[in-house]
């Protein structure tokens, strides 16, 4: 019988204490791979690691912030002392954030640029040796939103758009050591109950149920993203809007800015959460 690509392998999942990396945790575990879960809270982690191993994985987890390097030598060392190597690591932990340019306090710049590019280059850095030795991989998680950058969401489309060009430039350097790289642009998908959303002035609200835009399951994105880590594709999307918006970009890059710029008032306000004041000034029409 054909043993599971993912039996045995070490996955290391940043910001998989909910949402899109803990689902990834769970069925990449059921595929019998040994996982580490990762997220700054440690009552998530151990919720998830519990889950995990009550349901019959093989799962460990190690509380902390992506945005330190030394965090993540330490997540490196502690995958090492218990399953001995690491074939996989899912860039996944970020923080969703909105505001315009006008509204955003400028040290939230640092604050996102931190956890969402930082945090992928410190985890790549730290594990990328122990890579090289299994043939291993790093799957950076962008989003549409860094396909091109979206009015009201400056910070966040910047640093997804860092995230695909970061694996651009490793996937190529990484190539003659065997060791794959690439990048997944999930569209909208289903939030966790949990999920936070960063204000212009740094207050973080949960981030409501979107009613307005299509979304996917949140089984529908991973298995995606599991299928593409598998078939050591560069790039890959979880939704047709994705690929289609990716697809227009590099055809025209004049259209699709126009398209946005068409389209800038229903972006600045497709959140459920719009109304709240302090989007009114940049969400009021001249
Ligand atoms: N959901 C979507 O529609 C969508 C669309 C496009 C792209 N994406 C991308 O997909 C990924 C997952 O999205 P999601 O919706 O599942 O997000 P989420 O529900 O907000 O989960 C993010 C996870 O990251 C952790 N995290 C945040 N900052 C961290 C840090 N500094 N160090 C370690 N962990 C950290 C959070 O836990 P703690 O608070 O405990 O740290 C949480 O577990 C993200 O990269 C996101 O940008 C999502």
């Amino acid at each position: 019988m054909k043993t599971d690509h993912f039996h045995n392998k070490v996955v290391i999942i940043t910001g998989s204490g909910q949402g899109i990396g803990k689902r990834t945790a769970e069925m990449l575990a059921k595929r019998g791979a040994k996982v580490v879960i990762n997220s700054r809270h440690q009552e998530k982690v151990t919720s998830v690691v519990e889950t995990i191993n009550n349901g019959g994985g093989n799962a460990i987890g190690l509380s902390g912030d992506v945005s330190s390097y030394h965090f993540c030598c330490e997540l490196r060392d502690f995958t090492l002392s218990h399953f001995g190597r690491i074939d996989y690591l899912i860039n996944n932990a970020a923080l969703a954030s909105k505001g315009g340019i006008l509204d955003t306090e400028p040290h939230l710049f640092t604050e996102v640029y931190k956890v969402n590019v930082f945090g992928g280059l410190n985890a790549a850095k730290a594990v990328v040796e122990e890579l090289i030795k299994t043939k291993g991989g790093i799957l950076f998680i962008s989003s549409l939103a860094g396909v091109i950058g979206l009015p009201s969401y400056f910070l966040y489309s910047s640093t997804k758009s860092a995230v695909a060009t970061i694996a651009e430039s490793l996937s190529n350097e990484l190539y003659d050591e065997g060791v794959f790289v690439g990048v997944h642009i999930p569209g909208f998908t289903e939030n966790d109950p949990d999920k936070n959303i960063m204000l212009p002035n740094g207050e973080t609200v949960v981030l409501p149920k979107r009613t307005n835009v299509k979304v996917l399951s949140r089984d529908t994105t991973v298995k995606r993203i599991i299928l593409q880590l598998e078939k050591r594709k560069f790039r890959s999307y979880s939704s047709f809007s994705g690929y289609f918006l990716e697809y227009l970009y590099r055809l025209s890059p004049p259209l699709s800015l126009l398209f946005i710029r068409m389209n800038r008032q229903r972006i600045m306000i497709s959140d459920t959460f719009a109304a709240h004041p302090i989007y009114q000034r940049k969400n009021r029409k001249k």
